[in-house]
């Protein structure tokens, strides 16, 4: 048995989390144990977007992306860079361009100003993030709108002549849903005919415990992986907690945060909840190994509990449950079943 889970999936692939500022700045002792004991590859949650790193046209924010980066370095850790182009989270000038050209010009400097700073240190890059909707089309984004479907083939080769030994994956959500999956197959599919670089697609997989997809999520593995990419887990968490949109009958009109049913688990986890978490993660990874010659990272999105974005979405303030560390930083069931796998 190991005693942690980069050491467990060593031979398999790399086991990732995402980063807060609080972590980079080894504010808690306790976390920084943890992050170095398990994880081998790290993800800014946030600090490498950017409406953080590049506020204003003319003016770049590079403190907390250079701690980042050096904390990674520091600890011999696989670096992610997230996330170049992205529809959300971008700084307020961004919406106020008009013209192509103006969007084409913050896009490139963008790229050239923040890949370039990290060329050589970055080991992937996330370049595009969430460019599909759920149907398969691309997203009407800013991006989209104003500069053309164009923007993401530009995006992958300014990235890949920037910082030329960077991987590069294209990310999302629900890209393991059938419809959504096809289109990212075909955008990927150009991209590579047009002999642009990339090398892997990044499904984020922000999944519920209440609903089942492990045939998507197979499927998905074997057919990015036949299009000749790397197939990377890059935001993996589980909530436990209902979505609004399940709402069904007279809840519909108490809603959010008014409705208690919202946020059943304030004061502790039952074991059934606790239970059902650890075996979706152990038949999860179940998967993962059976195709781990496919698979280069999984990576969490989030070191424990506490710190996860999920006690803050789709709905403010509730007490969720997602990951594999618990408030107090020990190992859940799901820990242990994962390490037990091995
Ligand atoms: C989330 C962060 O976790 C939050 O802290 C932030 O407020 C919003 O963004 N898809 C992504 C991630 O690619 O960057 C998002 O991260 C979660 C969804």
């Amino acid at each position: 048995n190991s005693h942690s889970l980069k050491i467990a999936f060593h031979d398999d692939f790399l086991i990732g989390t995402a980063l807060g500022v609080e972590h980079i700045y080894e504010k808690d002792a306790k976390a920084n144990e943890l992050i170095k004991q398990e994880f081998n590859a790290i993800t800014p949650e946030n600090i490498m977007k950017s409406q953080i790193i590049h506020p204003e046209f003319n003016q770049y924010n590079f403190a907390e992306a250079d701690k980042f980066v050096e904390f990674g370095q520091k600890n011999k850790m696989y670096i992610v860079g997230h996330t170049l182009v992205w529809h959300s989270q971008l700084p307020a000038f961004v919406s106020k361009i008009n013209s192509a050209d103006s969007l084409r010009l913050f896009m490139t400097e963008h790229i050239k100003s923040v890949a370039g700073r990290y060329a050589g240190k970055i080991n992937s890059w996330d370049v595009v993030n969430e460019a599909l909707n759920d149907d398969g089309t691309l997203r009407k984004s800013v991006f989209l709108n104003k500069f053309g479907e164009n923007y993401i083939k530009e995006a992958f080769d300014l990235a890949a002549k920037t910082d030329p030994k960077a991987e590069l994956y294209y990310n999302d959500y629900n890209i393991e849903q059938p419809a959504k999956r096809k289109g990212a197959i075909e955008l990927i599919k150009k991209l590579q005919a047009s002999g642009t670089k990339i090398n892997g697609v990044g499904i984020q997989g922000h999944w519920s415990i209440n609903s089942e997809n492990l045939k998507d999520i197979e499927d998905a593995i074997i057919e990015f992986s036949q299009l000749g990419i790397k197939v990377a887990f890059t935001e993996l968490d589980y909530t436990v907690l209902p979505n609004p949109w399940d709402l069904k009958g007279a809840d519909v009109n108490q809603r959010f945060e008014e409705n208690p049913k919202m946020n059943p688990y304030k004061d502790s986890l039952p074991d059934s909840v606790q239970n059902k978490l650890a075996n979706r993660y152990e038949n999860l990874f179940k998967i993962f190994l059976k195709h781990k010659d496919k698979i280069s990272r999984v990576t969490f999105w989030g070191v424990n509990d506490s710190h996860s974005w999920l006690n803050g979405w789709p709905i403010k303030n509730r007490t969720n449950y997602p990951l594999l560390f618990d408030r107090t930083f020990e190992g859940k069931k799901a820990y242990h079943s994962l390490i037990n796998l091995k």
